[in-house]
């Protein structure tokens, strides 16, 4: 049998090549998934480059979550493969995701508020939980999260502070260095600018920005702010009724287009609607 496999074609079970020679980072093949009666997913086929950028558009239940919390472990696929670097793997846990190297910022941020900042970005990791954190000296943790903070231009003048006393946009800038201190095989964001005010907004684009072009972080980002996502990514997929119906460069595409797509969907939707409830 033959897959096509977002642009790229290739027979089961071989890795088609991406344009720098290796396997992509990411390789999903038919990834589906049910909850009860409830298809989230139906098949997802999808391919991720080293150092890209995948913007992920859909409308609400279209299954975007669903198929991050896969990637992250959370959820496991009824059916479907998962390769990284062309290697399969099955994730019987976040933690075991995580040792993959794939990270993701929640949309709960998961931060402990009570905790200073500089403690809260050495919370991730398995061998930092708080248990056995004193290993580390606390200087050395506010250094380094001096260093870090600084290096990606994340503007938290106090690394004492409390995180509950920052603002929203401070507290998101903390949860997506955390899950970069060490780069991340593939970040996870989950609409990471949700709730969030314009000047909050820009702070956090800048930072993921900045990750991406100074830091080469491979990522896939959900959000509905397509102008968000045109400044953000290489690449522009969208999910609907958990498949992919269209996956493009972003400079092979136009918000236009993107949004009459979009629009389009949804008055399918309100037709489809309007003959249920006239049939019933
Ligand atoms: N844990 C769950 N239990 C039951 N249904 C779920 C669960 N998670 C998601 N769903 C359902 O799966 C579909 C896809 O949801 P989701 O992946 O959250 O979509 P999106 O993130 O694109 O808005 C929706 O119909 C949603 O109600
Ligand atoms: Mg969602």
């Amino acid at each position: 049998m033959t897959e096509v496999t977002g642009m790229n074609a290739a027979p089961d079970g071989q890795v088609p090549p991406s344009e720098d020679g290796g396997a992509p980072v990411l390789r999903t093949e038919g990834i589906a998934k049910t909850f009860g009666a409830v298809v989230a997913l139906r098949r997802i086929d999808l391919e991720l480059r080293r150092g890209e950028v995948l913007g992920l558009v859909g409308d609400n239940g279209a299954g975007k979550s669903t198929f991050v919390k896969i990637l992250t472990g959370f959820h496991r696929p009824d059916t479907g493969r998962i390769f990284l670097d062309g290697k399969e793997v099955r994730f019987r846990s976040v933690k075991e995701a995580r040792a993959h190297g794939i990270e993701t910022v929640y949309q709960d941020l998961a931060l402990i508020p009570q905790l200073p900042v500089y403690l809260n970005l050495f919370l991730n990791r398995e061998h930092t939980s708080l248990a056995n954190i004193r290993w580390l000296s606390k200087q050395k943790m506010r250094r380094l999260a001096r260093q870090y903070l600084d290096e990606i231009k994340v503007s938290i003048p106090n690394i004492d502070a409390e995180v509950e006393s920052l603002s929203g946009g401070q507290r998101q800038a903390i949860a997506v260095a955390r899950a970069t201190q060490q780069q991340a095989k593939i970040l996870l964001l989950d609409e990471p600018l949700a709730a969030m005010g314009a000047k909050e907004s820009a702070m956090i684009i800048d930072l993921v920005k900045d990750l991406s072009r100074n830091r080469k972080e491979t990522m896939i980002i959900i959000d509905h702010n397509h102008t968000h996502l045109f400044e953000l990514c290489d690449r522009l997929a969208v999910i609907q009724h958990g498949t992919i119906t269209f996956d493009k460069p972003v400079k092979d595409t136009s918000i236009e287009e993107l949004t009459d797509l979009m629009v389009s969907s949804y008055r399918a939707q309100i037709v489809a609607g309007q003959r249920e409830r006239r049939a019933s």
